[in-house]
C-alpha cells in the first residue's frame, strides 16, 4: 500500500469517482454534489494505492495558517478497517510537521466519530442535523484535535 499525496490530474479524477462511490452515491445525492461542498482554500489530498488501484483517499483544506480543515476521507469498502483511513491521517500530519499548533477540524458523520476519536479527535458542540445526510439517519459532528 503507497499512501502519497496526489501530483497528477489523472489520480485526481479517481479520486473523485471513490468519493462519489464511498460517501455520496449510496445516498442518491446529484453526481456533482462535490462542487457544492468545495472550498476555494489551499487543497491537500492524499491518495492509498493498492495495485494502481486508488482504494482511499482524503481531501483537507487550510481554513487559515494555523487550521486545516479534513472535508472528506473515504476507504473502498473491501478495504475498510485495515489501518489505510488512519494512515491517510498520518500521511496529513506528516505533510504539515514542520508546523506547530495546527487545529485540524473535521464535520464526521455519527457512523465515523469512532474512528475520528480513535485518532484523538474530540467532538466540539452539538451533532449538526443537515439535509440529505439526516433522511438516511446521518449527523454530522464537528472534532478537532491540535498537532
Ligand atoms: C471512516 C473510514 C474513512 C475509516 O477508514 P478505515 O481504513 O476503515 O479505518 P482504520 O482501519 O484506519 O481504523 C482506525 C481505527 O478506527 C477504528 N474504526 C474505523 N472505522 C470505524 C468506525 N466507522 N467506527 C468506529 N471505529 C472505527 C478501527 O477499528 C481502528 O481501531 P484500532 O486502531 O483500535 O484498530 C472508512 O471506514 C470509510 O471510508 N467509511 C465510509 C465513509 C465515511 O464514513 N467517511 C467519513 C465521512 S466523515
Amino acid at each position: 500500500m503507497n499512501i502519497k499525496p496526489v501530483t497528477m490530474r489523472q489520480e485526481e479524477k479517481k479520486v473523485d469517482q471513490l468519493l462519489w462511490d464511498v460517501l455520496w452515491q449510496p445516498l442518491n445525492f446529484r453526481r456533482n454534489i462535490r462542487e457544492s461542498f468545495r472550498l476555494d482554500k489551499p487543497q491537500i489530498e492524499i491518495v492509498a494505492v493498492d495495485s494502481n488501484d486508488i482504494v482511499g483517499a482524503l481531501v483537507a483544506n487550510w481554513l487559515s495558517s494555523k487550521e486545516i480543515e479534513i472535508r472528506h476521507i473515504a476507504v473502498k469498502p473491501d478495504f475498510q478497517r485495515m489501518a489505510i483511513g488512519s494512515s491517510l491521517v498520518e500521511e496529513l500530519y506528516r505533510l504539515i510537521q514542520d508546523k506547530t499548533l495546527i487545529t485540524i477540524q473535521t464535520y464526521a458523520r455519527n457512523t465515523s466519530v469512532g474512528f475520528f476519536s480513535k485518532l484523538g479527535f474530540k467532538p466540539i458542540g452539538n451533532r449538526l442535523e443537515v439535509e440529505g445526510f439526516a433522511e438516511h439517519g446521518i449527523w454530522l459532528q464537528q472534532m478537532l484535535v491540535t498537532k
